[in-house]
């Protein structure tokens, strides 16, 4: 029987030199000087040379080269060569066949407006730049998972749609749900206060979504956010679980990702630091101080502002814990500080660089009567929350969690300007195509 010819991926050339291979892919760039024509490929898994010449391939297979576009996609029989020179594999093309001759690409090599660019996100995301962006993305999904499990937590998938607010009643998208209105989430941290009473320690991680009418480089109106929620909990030790989850995550992409974070120019100095040392810890009337120090106008009382984090995250090297905000500009959820009840038990962790906030957390209101009160405070219906307030009256415990925004890791952690690159397909005010 013949040998069947192996169908390999552009990351794994180094394991079979000398071979001939199937490579499936699409030529991002080309070139011909004479008798020679160079393709790049990529197939999603990386990059490499592909070297056509007159001689070997035959008249017709030559004259058919010639038809090659930016982004034909496109079968290769080759055989893997080492790179004379550099630490690479190049592929002899031995015989070809288009799957489709592309169209004229819209993005060129030149700069580019970040609208036109946004317009042609389906196109887009095949950029080096991009691709880096979703590698880092999956690796720090996949690691809060392995976190998660490694750490006795279950995941329990809260619901999309919701019959009233998890975090505030500004920012809600309402959907037509038959007669009644509905929705969708913000948070599925309630529901998780629900499930520790059966499982303990679990997570959830999925879309959420948020009516901000607010263009900021930090907001997106639907993005993933991933819950946590721990029965038997205090603040101290659910800052200790945020750090552990956030340092091993960093920690998981400099092992996995240096190329993508290479191609990314991300300079890695903090990142590396991330692990060594910990998190920084001042609170909210702290960090309002050296926010003043710091030039900036805010007055006590009021919640950071875009520019407070920036200004005040440039100067730290690591990420912050900013704890016990004033409880009115916080959650109707969140339990009062002991020694100061106009203070939330509460943190945010705002990452360094200019970043700001990544997570936010808090100890929960677990007494029946107090958690009844501060849903009229807050001018909730009671009865919209009556299977809430259900869980403070069947074995109540205290407890907390927090939950953190994955887009806003993935720009700290890629260097990105703006959160729009960090979700495949961004939702914003402006945004909802393609
Ligand atoms: O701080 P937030 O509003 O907290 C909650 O929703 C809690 N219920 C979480 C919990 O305790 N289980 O949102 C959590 C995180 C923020 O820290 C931020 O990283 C991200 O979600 N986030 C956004 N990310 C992108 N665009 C937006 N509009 C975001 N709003 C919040
Ligand atoms: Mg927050």
């Amino acid at each position: 029987m013949a040998n069947k010819i192996a169908k390999i991926l552009l990351k794994d050339l180094n394991k079979h030199p000398g071979k001939t291979v199937e490579i499936n892919g699409w030529i991002y760039n080309l070139r011909s000087s004479g008798k020679i024509a160079f393709w790049q490929i990529r197939d999603g898994s990386g990059w490499a040379q592909a070297i056509l010449s007159a001689n070997d391939l035959g008249a017709k297979q030559w004259t058919a080269a010639a038809k090659a576009t930016q982004e034909t996609s496109v079968k290769i029989i080759g055989q893997v060569n080492k790179h004379p020179k550099k630490d690479d594999y190049e592929i002899a093309v031995k015989d070809f066949s288009f799957y489709q001759i592309a169209a004229e690409w819209p993005i060129g090599n030149k700069e580019h407006g970040v609208d036109f660019l946004l317009d042609q996100r389906h196109l887009w995301l095949r950029s080096p730049k991009q691709w880096a962006i979703e590698r880092v993305r999956d690796t720090l999904i996949q690691a809060t998972y392995d976190y998660f499990r490694q750490n006795n937590f279950i995941k329990i998938d809260s619901p999309i749609l919701t019959p009233s607010a998890g975090e505030n009643t500004t920012e809600l998208f309402k959907v037509k749900y038959f007669d009644e209105e509905a929705y969708l989430s913000q948070t599925g941290q309630l529901y998780l206060e629900a499930a520790i009473a059966a499982h303990g320690r679990v997570f959830d991680f999925g879309p959420t979504f948020r009516a901000e009418k607010s263009k900021t480089r930090r907001h997106l109106t639907e993005f993933w956010m991933m819950d946590a929620e721990m029965a038997f909990c205090d603040l101290a030790a659910n800052l200790d679980i945020q750090e552990r989850l956030i340092k091993f995550m960093v920690l998981v992409v400099l092992e996995n990702n240096q190329a993508e974070l290479k191609l990314l120019e991300r300079d890695t100095a903090v990142l590396n630091n991330v692990m060594k040392k910990p998190f920084y810890k001042m609170t909210y009337a702290q960090a309002v101080q050296e926010l003043t120090k710091l030039g900036s106008d805010i007055k006590a009382g009021q919640d950071l502002g875009g520019a407070d984090e920036t200004l005040l995250t440039k100067k730290y090297d690591n990420p912050i814990f900013v704890m016990n905000y004033p409880a009115k500009i916080k959650a109707f959820y969140m339990k009062r500080n002991a020694a100061d009840s106009s203070l939330a038990e509460c943190a945010d962790l705002l990452a360094p660089e200019g970043y700001g906030e990544i997570s936010g957390g808090s100890q929960r209101e677990d007494d029946y009567a107090t958690l009844k009160k501060r849903l009229k405070d807050f001018g909730l219906k009671e009865k919209d929350y009556d299977w809430y307030l259900d869980l403070r009256k069947y074995g109540s415990v205290p407890h907390g969690g927090f939950g953190f925004g994955l887009e806003r890791i993935v720009a700290w952690v890629c260097g990105l300007e703006h959160i729009r690159e960090a979700i495949p397909f961004p939702r914003t005010i402006y945004r909802l195509k393609p």
